[in-house]
């Protein structure tokens, strides 16, 4: 019933130039594999010409963050409302990078998440365990606290533009991955949380990705789990094949 959405997270990685000739390579190798959405996030000025370059192909464009008031001082952040104008139709919150290195909480999650879905943007919204969690036994604790902290206030209506990312930190960069059956049991417990808040249908229609290494040699068996509904790629998002073998595992 769920869709799969394979989407990439090009990080501090392209430039506007690259970004261009990235997407114009991709395009035809990507064309007609309808059965996913295909979605890159990429660096705030990258967006324009990523949206430029995408136009009359199957690609979406996404930020990879975005600022929870709508204007201000706030030096060096970025709007909803401006992501929107120019035509951005995703954007990635609360990744782990952001969590670990520019203070997130699940609280700016939150806020960050609810400015943009205010805005009428689509939310890929990211959660998930350090190493010491995992190997301390209290995963289900800290993703089950982190769904519910993210989606304080959050009505049932705007369900529908939120997709979860499951992405335990260790996995992220490492080229270590969750097993099928970590990855499986992780999003499970996600999406029983958000039957909890919302109820069973949500809970069945919430679109959970797994991200942490995902790669062409990886992404068939993450995303026949049962509770995987694709995948939020790092590197290898950043190598038209590679990302086109995800894209093809998922068709
Ligand atoms: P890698 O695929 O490089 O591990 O990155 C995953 C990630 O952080 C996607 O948001």
């Amino acid at each position: 019933m769920r869709r799969y959405v394979i989407a990439g997270n090009w990080k501090m990685n392209m430039t506007p130039a690259q970004t261009a000739a990235f997407i114009k390579e991709l395009a035809p190798m990507v064309a007609g594999k309808d059965k996913c959405d295909i979605v890159l996030c990429v660096p705030f000025v990258d967006i324009a010409p990523a949206i430029e370059a995408a136009k009359g192909t199957n690609i979406k464009i996404g930020a990879e963050n975005v600022h929870f008031k709508e204007s201000g001082a706030y030096t060096g952040e970025i709007s909803a409302s401006m992501l929107k104008e120019i035509g951005t139709e995703y954007v990635i919150v609360g990744h782990s990078e952001r969590r670990q290195y520019f203070a997130e909480t699940d609280e700016t999650v939150n806020l960050r998440t609810k400015a943009a879905l205010a805005a009428g943007l689509k939310v890929i919204l990211c959660l998930g365990e350090l190493l010491e969690a995992r190997q301390a036994g209290i995963t289900e604790e800290i993703v089950s606290m982190q769904t519910k902290l993210d989606f304080a206030g959050i009505p049932a209506e705007d369900l529908k533009n939120i997709i979860i990312a499951y992405e335990p930190v260790w996995a992220i960069g490492t080229g270590l991955t969750a097993t099928p059956a970590q990855a499986d049991e992780a999003c499970g417990i996600i999406r029983r949380v958000i039957g909890d808040l919302y109820g069973a249908k949500a809970a069945e229609e919430m679109i959970i990705q797994y991200g942490g290494s995902m790669n062409d040699a990886n992404a068939a068996e993450l995303l026949a789990c049962e509770n995987v509904d694709g995948g939020l790629i790092g590197g290898a998002s950043l190598k038209t094949d590679k990302f086109t073998a995800i894209v093809d595992a998922a068709n």
